[in-house]
């Protein structure tokens, strides 16, 4: 049975090459290459042009080349008894945590700052706060956020988490629920937003919820750019109540040459690279799920289509 690969604006060539690697015999098409389309039950997907897959139509599984399925969810045409399922990968939380951690650790130490000291030799030693000093708020404690709430809390941070509902982490506090969010926005020196997209947490980043961080937080989003409201961080950075943030996502990536973060002193910007699949290490539960939908078996890794996670 042949799978296609269905994406924009990503090189396939390490997927295909993981999934030859693994199965020499599998048949992997590469949409809009012309093949007959009633063949795929199975399908890879990133970012996929909006509607394409109404011309697969036995199609039965869709599986995100990420962790994030939001690009597959936005688009209503996709039938209901098409399963859809995620990459949960342990590089992929690792990277994710590396990431996360570094950025912390560049903010509180003004690494930046010195780079750019560095550039007019300028002598200048900035008091730093200890991590005892310093709590940080994981928003979204799902497989990456939890990881990475793990990592900071065993590098000697305080951490707190915020979920939609009620969820244990071991020896970190984790606020539930929207009655809980003020409560958690209220401690988070530093906040890292790693919240799955859904219509619930679009536009989450405001003025209002950006406005109840302490004064001089930091915000560091590696989610997704939709959850910012970008005017609303630039307005809070201007009027000295935040210190700053690092982004990794946007409303538009490639971020528009143009864009005010680019020249913002204190918005530092990595172009979507916090933590990406690597395809020789997630191969195998891509092909587990192709092989389980062979033999009708459940698949792995599902998304809720409610949910939307
Ligand atoms: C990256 O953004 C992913 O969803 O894996």
């Amino acid at each position: 049975m042949p799978i296609s690969i269905v994406s924009q604006g990503r090189d396939l060539s390490t997927w295909v090459k993981a999934l030859k690697e693994k199965k020499p015999d599998l048949d992997v098409r590469i949409y809009p290459d012309d093949h007959p389309r009633d063949e795929i039950t199975f399908a890879l997907a990133w970012n996929h042009p909006l509607g394409a897959f109404t011309q697969f139509p036995n199609l039965q599984c869709i599986s995100s080349l990420g962790a994030g399925v939001d690009h597959v969810l936005k688009d209503p045409n996709i039938p209901e008894q098409v399963q859809i399922s995620r990459i949960k990968d342990k590089n992929l939380t690792n990277d994710m945590a590396d990431f996360c951690l570094a950025q912390v650790l560049n903010y509180m130490r003004d690494l930046h700052k010195y780079k750019t000291a560095e550039q007019t030799h300028t002598w200048k030693p900035l008091r730093y706060k200890n991590k005892a000093e310093i709590t940080i708020g994981v928003m979204g404690v799902g497989a990456l956020g939890s990881e990475v709430a793990r990592r900071l809390s065993s590098n000697g941070f305080n951490v707190t988490g915020w979920a939609n509902s009620a969820k244990q982490l071991e020896s970190i506090k984790v606020y539930a629920g929207a009655e809980e969010l003020d409560s958690f926005l209220e401690t988070a020196d530093i906040l890292i937003c790693l919240l799955p997209l859904t219509q619930e947490t679009a536009d989450i980043l405001n003025k209002d919820t950006l406005g109840k961080l302490p004064k001089n937080a930091f915000v560091i989003n590696v989610a997704r750019g939709e959850h910012l409201i970008e005017q609303d961080l630039i307005d809070l950075i201007e009027s000295g109540h935040l210190a700053g943030a690092s982004l990794d996502v946007f409303r538009e990536e490639p971020l528009p040459e143009k864009h005010p973060f680019w020249a913002h002193p204190s918005i530092k910007i990595t172009p979507h690279i916090a933590s990406v699949t690597n395809p020789a290490s997630a191969v195998d539960q891509v092909l587990e799920n192709y092989d389980r939908l062979q033999n009708s078996k459940p698949l792995i890794n599902l998304v809720s289509r409610t949910k939307g996670y």
